[in-house]
């Protein structure tokens, strides 16, 4: 059987940033920069200005992650999209991004199967384990798995929101996934869920069970409440949650390989809160310096953090080929995953 490798890694952000401040002055949001950072460790976010979809943020990712991997956008043979803010409801934003990387013009276009992933802050991970799944088995031998969100357009930029709303921003990051014979890549990846959390972090927007679906006014205009329209969170539940179930996962990942947590070169955590990852850290007693974050410049990109981390500590010196490199992530579902790599 062949493995699985990252190939390549890329990752792009929008150039508007946002701060803390921004927040109070330019959207009238009741907050200080102190009780964020406190709280969460994030400075400042990139929101994606109107008319940009998360296929359109993704796009630049792939390129780049395809571009580092040495090979061409044709050489592709699956695209994996993982997102909780697809361009629509359906179809999925993978055959936006399939047709936005041209795969579909020219003599020879290459009309690779497109999924959607649809684990929220966990949709890298479940990517990275489909991925590696088409690869082991010799179905694929390049996957490009994209993390890619437009959080800002669909944020309650108000009081009433911010609690959700000072946690996130967009941004997209890519890997591919390849085949190689030499000892190295994915050496597994261990996924959970507990569907009893189902709506303790959930954005509803509708309810299919319902007639119609979307409230309609009488002149036939879909009416969404705040609570369906906006993103709900019981923060103190995700928070307990999340550093339970990610020391857990990276005990299980050290547990399954019959590796010690000191064989690992490099965390490289979901970026949902800073002091979440830092309770983790901190409960495995992992060394400061192997543990990466960049949640100060880009907040909760949901799908994007892991790759987009990855592909930062790439050009940043920290992630080295022939590292152990560990990956975590927890959210909404609730679900988690880890996966380690030998890079
Ligand atoms: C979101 C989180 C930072 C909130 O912290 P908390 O200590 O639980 O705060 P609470 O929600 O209890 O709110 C405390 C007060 O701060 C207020 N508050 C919330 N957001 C605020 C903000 N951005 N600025 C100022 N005040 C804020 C609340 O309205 C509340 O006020 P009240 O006491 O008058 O009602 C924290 O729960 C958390 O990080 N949870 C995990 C979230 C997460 O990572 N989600 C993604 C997972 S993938």
């Amino acid at each position: 059987m062949q493995n699985a490798y990252i190939s390549g890694t890329g990752f792009y952000v929008p150039p508007r940033v946002v701060t803390n401040d921004d927040l109070r002055t330019q959207y009238g949001i009741d907050t200080t920069h102190d009780w964020i950072h406190k709280r969460t460790g994030i400075e400042s976010r990139r929101f994606a200005d109107e008319g940009i979809g998360s296929s359109d943020l993704a796009v630049h990712a792939s390129v780049d992650a395809i571009a580092a991997a040495g090979i061409d956008k044709k050489d592709l043979d699956m695209i994996l999209f993982a997102t909780l803010s697809p361009d629509h409801c359906f179809p999925g934003s993978g055959v936006f991004l399939q047709q936005k990387l041209g795969l579909c013009d020219g003599d020879s276009p290459k009309f690779v199967p497109a999924m959607d992933i649809r684990n929220q802050c966990s949709g890298f991970l479940y990517g990275l384990t489909t991925a590696r799944a088409m690869v082991t088995s010799g179905q694929c031998k390049h996957v490009l798995l994209v993390g890619a969100e437009t959080h800002s357009a669909a944020l309650d930029l108000s009081t009433r929101g911010r609690t959700v709303s000072s946690l996130f921003g967009d941004g997209a990051g890519a890997v591919v996934v390849s085949a190689t014979t030499e000892d190295r890549g994915i050496r597994g990846t261990w996924l959970g869920a507990d569907g009893r959390f189902a709506l303790n972090l959930c954005q509803k927007v509708w309810d299919i069970k319902k007639r119609p679906f979307i409230p309609m006014n009488a002149e036939g205009v879909g009416q969404v409440t705040p609570e369906n329209a906006w993103a709900q969170m019981d923060g103190k539940i995700v928070f307990k949650h999340a550093v339970e179930k990610m020391c857990l996962a990276v005990m299980q990942s050290c547990w399954e390989l019959q590796i010690e947590l000191k064989d690992i070169d490099l965390f490289c955590f979901h970026q949902a809160n800073m002091r979440i990852n830092q309770y983790v850290a901190q409960q495995l007693n992992l060394p400061d310096e192997k543990v990466v974050h960049n949640i100060q410049r880009y907040g909760n990109t949901t799908a994007a953090t892991i790759p987009i981390l990855l592909a930062e500590s790439e050009r940043n010196g920290k992630l080295k080929r022939g590292m152990k490199v560990a990956m975590v992530a927890f959210g909404s579902g609730f679900t988690w995953g880890s996966a380690v790599c030998d890079w």
